[in-house]
Formats: C-alpha cells, sequence, structure tokens
C-alpha cells in the first residue's frame, strides 16, 4: 500500500481496494492462519466520541490477529480532560504503540493525528467528515452479497448531510464504472458539497429524491442511515428531520428480490423491526465482514516501520470557515487550503469557501 496512514479511502487505488478485500474473504474463510501475524504487537484506539461496532471490531481484529491492544473510549478518563492537545496525546501514544486507531468529533482530527505520530494512524470516523474503514467494510459487503463493485443502482437514504459513512461509500464507490446513486434525504440533509463534486467529477449519474417508496424499485443496494443527532446545533432541528424514512415490510415488498439492505448502524428506528427477518436485509452480515476488513487492514498497515517526525510547513493565515474543522479547536495546527476554480478547500475538513 502506497499510503502510510489511513485517513481517507480515495488515498489509495482501486487495485489496492481489491488486495484489502479479497485479503479480508481470505481471514475469513482461514481464521486459523491468521492467528499470530501480530504476535508482540500494540494497538492503540483512541476514541474521543461513542463507539460500539468501530472500536470493538478494532479492538477484536487486534486481539485475533494475536496483538494487544491499549487506549481510552471515554476522553474524560484520559489526560484529555485536563485540558492536553491532540498534538501531544498522539505524540506519546505513538512511542508506545505499533498503530493508532482513532475516533474523534471534529472534522480533520485523523489527518492531524497522522502528523504528529510516529506509526500510522487509522481514522475510524472524524466528525460529520469521513468514515473509511466502515466503506472498507462495506466493499467487502459488496464482494460477497452482491459480486461485484461496478454497475449498481445504489441508493443512500437518510442523513446525507452529516453522516460520514455516506461520505466515504459515495466517494468511493463513484470511482467505479457504471454506479447511479439515487440520494435520498430531506432537502436540509443533501450530501456536502465536497461529495457533490467528487460525484460530478467521476462523471457517476446521481440524481436526488425525496420519497423513499417512490425510488426503492430501482435499487440493487439500500443504504439506509440514522440521523446523525450528535450534530444537530438544537434538538428541535433534530426532531424536524428525524422520523421521515422509516423502512418497513410495506416499502420492502416494493424492492426487487436481489437488493440489499445495508446499514453502517446503530439504527434508532429508520429500519423496522420485522425488516431483519428479510433475507434482503445484510446489515447484521455487514457487521461481521467489518471485522474482517479491520483484520484486513491492521495486517497491511502494520508492515510500515516506526518513522520520525517530519518538521511541518508553516500555515495559512486564513481560517477555515468550518466551527467543526479541527483547525479551529487545535490552534497550532499548521492551516491548509487548496484552491479549486474560485474556492479555497480546507485540507482538513473539505470546507469550501469562496475566495476572498
Ligand atoms: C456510524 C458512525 O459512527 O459514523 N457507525 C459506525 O461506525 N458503524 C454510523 C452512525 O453512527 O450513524
Amino acid at each position: 500500500m502506497q499510503t502510510r496512514h489511513m485517513i481517507d479511502l480515495c488515498d489509495l487505488s482501486t487495485e489496492e481496494w481489491e488486495e484489502l478485500t479479497s485479503l479480508a474473504c481470505d481471514i475469513r474463510d482461514n481464521m486459523e492462519a491468521y492467528a499470530h501475524v501480530c504476535d508482540g504487537r500494540v494497538m492503540a484506539t483512541l476514541f474521543y466520541e461513542p463507539s460500539t461496532r468501530t472500536q470493538m471490531s478494532f479492538q477484536t481484529a487486534m486481539l485475533r490477529l494475536g496483538g494487544q491492544i491499549i487506549g481510552f473510549s471515554d476522553p474524560e478518563n484520559s489526560s484529555v480532560a485536563k485540558g492536553e492537545s491532540l498534538k501531544d496525546t498522539v505524540r506519546v501514544v505513538s512511542g508506545y504503540a505499533d498503530l493508532i486507531t482513532m475516533r474523534h468529533p471534529m472534522a480533520g482530527a485523523a489527518k492531524v493525528a497522522s502528523m504528529y505520530s510516529r506509526v500510522p494512524v487509522i481514522n475510524a470516523g472524524d466528525g460529520g467528515h469521513l468514515h473509511p474503514t466502515q466503506t472498507l467494510t462495506d466493499l467487502v459487503t459488496l464482494r460477497n452479497e452482491k459480486g461485484r463493485f461496478d454497475d449498481l443502482c445504489i441508493g443512500m437514504c437518510g442523513d446525507l448531510k452529516n453522516g460520514r459513512t455516506v461520505h466515504s461509500l459515495l466517494k468511493t464507490m463513484s470511482r467505479f464504472k457504471g454506479n447511479r446513486f439515487v440520494l435520498i434525504s430531506t432537502p436540509s440533509l443533501r450530501i456536502p458539497l465536497y461529495v457533490r463534486d467528487q460525484l460530478v467529477k467521476s462523471g457517476c449519474e446521481f440524481v436526488e429524491a425525496d420519497n423513499l417508496a417512490d425510488v426503492i424499485g430501482e435499487l440493487d443496494v439500500l443504504y439506509m442511515t440514522r440521523i446523525q443527532k450528535e450534530r444537530f446545533a438544537s434538538i428541535e432541528e433534530y426532531h424536524e428531520q428525524s422520523g421521515v424514512y422509516i423502512l418497513d415490510g410495506e416499502k420492502m415488498k416494493l424492492a426487487k428480490e436481489d437488493m440489499i439492505v445495508m446499514h453502517p448502524l446503530p439504527r434508532v428506528d429508520e429500519i423496522a423491526i420485522e425488516v431483519d427477518d428479510d433475507s434482503r436485509a445484510k446489515y447484521f452480515e455487514q457487521t461481521e465482514y467489518g471485522l474482517y476488513a479491520r483484520m484486513a487492514l491492521i495486517m497491511t498497515m502494520l508492515k510500515e516501520p516506526k518513522k520520525e517526525l517530519a518538521t511541518l510547513p508553516v500555515g495559512s493565515l486564513h481560517c477555515c470557515g468550518n466551527p467543526n474543522c479541527i483547525t479551529n479547536r487545535e490552534l497550532y495546527v499548521p492551516r491548509s487550503f487548496r484552491r479549486e476554480s474560485d474556492m479555497l478547500v480546507c485540507d482538513y475538513c473539505d470546507e469550501h469557501t469562496l475566495l476572498p
């Protein structure tokens, strides 16, 4: 693999995705053969935000490979509560562990961690931005359940604005030929500009829709998502958006016989319990594919040796306009932007702002 860290799955090539997913499938079929490949290695899980599946599947993955785990799942029990910067925490932990997996509520946090770490960093979700290892899980699911990554009609439904799993999956699936996307959400929860830009650039066809029942019959894959309560400015705004999309047995009757339903979980009310018994529901299988996907990723990333820290460039004077960008919390981070036509795009969170 070319990249040292896993911040955005799109930093890898489609061939590398193929390699990782085929390794994941081999691990699933031959678990014992991999039981000692990480003997003596240590992975740190730094979870600044709640998690069940991602954290536990990473930990299980490392234990099943023979390695050990350290870390925290409640930053209030670490020196973060005393005001320690992300930079200092990561620098210290990278002296203890061979690999760091991190989840953080701010967009761009994993990228910042990678700048201060001597060991590879895996982004286990950075705010409402990206979630590459969920997408790797989704690729393993598609490989097993649909047998292909291309020529699929993929419906994404729910919180397309704040759902990091949606952003990573759309960016990734738009790299394959012949995929078509049906983006089902309320007008306020449409995809952000950086994902829209990527879809346009890819040339993949995409349409936006308001009504799930109207479009479900076209889909090969339906990816349901939770309305991301924790990303809303107020509880009133959340209540305006919650409960709008519910996949139930009636809607499943309108779907193709070989459509599959995916969901990164946790679900709240967007999939009725009755759907669990439908053979097209694959969200529990998906969680298990996540274990193999993460085992494949850990093995691959642990091939990287420890490195010395590089000197960082001087940052831009411009500030990112996204209040949830890590550069607006960890103020020592050198700000960095790229120019795309008349826009400045933040290299950490991908927020677009018009050039001054
Ligand atoms: C997702 C996440 O944390 O972004 N969960 C997960 O990692 N499986 C989805 C969500 O929280 O809604």
